[in-house]
């Protein structure tokens, strides 16, 4: 068997050149300061206080590079300590950060199993690891362990239905392929994948792209030595035992069955996200935030005026402009497209969100009386946030004392 290590030195993951740091930010979920802001501390978050961060997992840096990055663009204090088994992985991150001139950063070749070694951590990001460990269960009870009071986790972890075709392939080559190294592994499965029938299961699947991309991404998705998905259901249940309660994913629209189906009569929120997640069949991945068992919290909400609003994914002018036009936005995530229609009298309210405005001044602004303003922004609200296109933080208010 090819370990988990051996995988990783032989192709790190995912693919990343340095150089490409002078041209690029890659951004996404998790962690992105304000989408964790939104989801863990209810966009209420003091930025002004040192920030400790985690990057268990942090293979060749993008969630560890986009942090540090933001942290630093918003001039926002932080220490981060990355954790990599592989040291070609670590290598790259460690060579982006220097493009990049970042130097909150801590590198160590470590297990994340040793996390609480180095902690406490107020934010702990670890993404696309846990599935990979021989125990995630372990995983998931160490990084626990080495959580902050008051701190959160953001995660990634795969998910079966979005990813059919892929499991019964990587046990076919395990099998197969038993002795051989990495490479060899590699160019053998890229044949017997190109012959591929078309009605194949895998090559159905329109939600899978990694193993186009690379040779990274090939081997990750379906070489893998170690790999295990979670439905709802199960990534529930090993929080449950390791002391996590999740806040949210970071598209609750995905989950929500009420946007599906008629959701029956009593049904636990966690058994209708499971349902939905089953009538999609297109989720490959969870993404999502976390905080301890015996402190639960829920996502921001602007109900709290003094809460900053940010849009994510799409310009304020641009998106004020389509809904000063009554056009429809149009929203892709993946292979699910949605149309979101906001009312005409929403234009004003959507140009004026800068990510530095609270709802407060924003109602102030425009000259609303609270009630027109309450209306208005709830519908704003409502089209946007479970798509993730709307986010409360105050990362870039500046308080005179901060
Ligand atoms: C799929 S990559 C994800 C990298 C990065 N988090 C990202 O999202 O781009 C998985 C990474 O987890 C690392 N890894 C696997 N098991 C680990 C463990 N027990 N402790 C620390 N790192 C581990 C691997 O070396 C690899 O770099």
């Amino acid at each position: 068997m090819v370990t988990v290590k051996e995988q990783y030195e032989t192709y790190p993951y995912p693919e990343r050149d340095p150089e490409d740091e002078r041209r690029r930010l890659i951004t996404g979920s998790p962690s992105h300061p304000v989408e964790m802001d939104h989801f863990l501390w209810q966009g209420q978050r003091d930025w002004s206080r040192t920030l400790r961060v985690l990057v268990a997992g942090g293979g060749t840096g993008d969630g560890l590079i986009q942090l540090a990055t933001l942290m630093a663009q918003a001039k926002r204090p932080c220490e981060i300590t990355y954790l990599d088994l592989s040291t070609a992985s670590r290598r790259i991150a460690e060579a982006r950060a220097k493009v990049r001139g970042l130097d909150t950063i801590r590198f160590h070749t470590a297990s994340l199993l040793d996390a609480p070694e180095h902690g406490p951590f107020d934010y702990i990001d670890c993404c696309g690891v846990l599935h990979h460990l021989p125990e995630p269960e372990a995983g998931f009870a160490a990084l626990r362990a080495a959580l902050a009071p008051g701190g959160g986790m953001g995660f990634m972890v795969y998910a079966p239905y979005g990813r059919s075709g892929v499991y019964p392939l990587q046990e076919a080559f395990a099998a197969l392929f038993e002795g051989l190294p990495a490479t060899e592994r590699l160019a053998r499965a890229r044949d017997i994948v190109s012959a591929l029938p078309e009605g194949h299961p895998f090559r159905a699947n329109l939600n899978l792209g990694d193993h186009r991309q690379s040779d990274a991404g090939f081997y990750d998705l379906l070489l893998h030595g170690q790999d295990r998905p979670y439905t709802v259901g199960e990534l529930g249940e090993v929080m449950d035992r390791t002391g996590w309660a999740l806040t949210g994913f970071a598209t609750p629209a995905l989950y929500d069955l009420s946007l599906l189906a008629e959701v029956p009569a009593g049904m636990a929120p966690r058994e209708a996200m499971g349902l939905a997640e089953k009538l999609r069949g297109t989720i490959r991945m969870h993404t999502g935030y976390a905080v301890a068992q015996e402190a639960p919290v829920a996502p921001a909400s602007g109900r709290n005026r003094s809460a900053v609003p940010h849009l994510r994914g799409v310009g304020a002018p641009a998106l004020a402009r389509a809904v000063s036009q009554e056009k429809p936005l149009p929203v892709t995530l993946g292979t699910v497209s949605t149309t979101i229609r906001l009312p005409r009298a929403a234009a004003p309210l959507i140009a004026a969100i800068d990510g530095r405005r609270s709802l407060t001044d924003l109602a102030r602004g425009t000259g609303l009386d609270p009630l027109a303003f309450g209306t208005l922004w709830a519908q704003v609200e409502t089209a946007l946030a479970p798509w993730g296109l709307l986010l409360f933080s105050g990362l870039l208010r500046r308080s005179p004392a901060s």
